[in-house]
């Protein structure tokens, strides 16, 4: 606990934060992999968006790798929070490489989604990013009937082959308000269009921009804590600066720029879902050392939402907790 002490300037903490269930999943699954295979376990990609968790895991025995084609012929490979495409399974298939799935559950849903519009032979517009993973996992369910829209302007301009039925689909990470707008935008020029049966935009998203947004309007500054690739992260930092606030993303306590806090009294601080908490310690900490002791949280949702680990890594004593 974060002991307030008065008289200081003042720091907002924002709740909830940091690790969201499909990070904290990911990331058991590969300490579990580690366990049970022992070192070295390959890693496609990034296991979630953060250096600092790569590099703990790096140091137990992980190694991460950028395709599938690196791993040697039949080893223990792990596929990020991020999610593959089919195209990567059938690489690994062929290596015969030992496959866990770190997917998120909810990145996985999408996937199913675009299967099925697929299936139902729909054009369908993927809203997001075209160089993040996610995006080029999901793209690759129906590569051939796929369109990317990746902002309000290209959903203005996005031409969909005529008589044909067409569906959208979302990145797991967006911001929930520039979402909104895209989708009206298409829903206005393609009136037939379908949706996914629920929001694609993950709940730990939701919660996290609906609670940088509370803490930007009462703060003269805030900082999220992640990495620079965390695309959830970018959204906070977003979200934070429409509400009015100025904001940074923050990558660890040694890059706070003391000069960022001229002028400033009140901070808001934050973390994407895929940034441990111990980082978080040490911003708080770091702002202590200048000045802003006063500490305090704003709460506006409690998360229960837990994942199982996959069947073979489950623990059988502790219930996977
Ligand atoms: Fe999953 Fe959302 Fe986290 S898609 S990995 S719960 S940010």
């Amino acid at each position: 606990e974060n002991r307030p002490r008065s008289g200081g300037k003042k720091v907002i903490l924002a709740e909830p934060r940091g690790f969201c269930a499909g990070v904290h999943r990911a990331i058991e699954i590969v300490e579990r992999a580690l366990e049970i295979h022992g070192p070295p376990v390959y890693v496609r990609k990034q296991i979630v968006h953060n250096e600092h968790v790569v590099r703990r895991l790096e140091e137990r025995g992980a190694r991460f790798v950028d395709s599938e084609t690196e791993v040697p012929d039949g080893a223990v490979c792990i596929f990020s929070a991020h999610g593959v495409s089919p195209q990567v399974r059938g690489n690994a298939a062929r290596r015969h490489l030992t496959v866990i799935d770190a997917t998120c559950p909810l990145v996985a849903k999408v996937h199913q989604e675009a299967r099925r519009f697929a299936r139902d032979e729909r054009t369908l517009i993927l809203v997001g990013h075209a160089d993040h993973e996610e995006i080029e996992g999901t793209f690759g369910e129906a590569p051939d009937r796929t369109i990317i829209v990746q902002d309000a302007d290209e959903a203005r301009r996005v031409h969909l082959p005529p008589g044909v039925p067409a569906a959208y689909l979302t990145q797991t990470t967006l911001s929930v308000d520039d979402t909104a707008e895209i989708v009206s935008i298409l829903e206005e020029r393609f009136p037939e269009l379908t949706g996914p049966g629920s929001e694609d935009i993950c709940y730990a998203s939701q919660n996290r921009q609906n609670a940088v947004k509370a803490i930007a309007k009462r703060s003269d500054l805030v900082l999220v804590v992640g990495s620079a690739n965390s695309s959830n992260t970018i959204r906070m930092v977003e979200v934070a600066r429409a509400a009015g606030s100025q904001a940074h993303l923050l990558p660890d306590a040694d890059r706070l720029d003391p000069g960022w806090l001229d002028g400033v009294g009140t901070v808001g601080l934050s973390a994407g879902a895929s940034a441990p908490e111990v980082l978080v310690d040490e911003v708080i900490e770091r702002l202590g050392d200048l000045g802003f002791t006063d500490i305090e949280t704003e709460a506006t949702a409690s998360e229960t939402v837990v994942f199982k680990l996959p069947s073979g890594l489950q623990r059988t004593s502790t219930n996977g907790t």
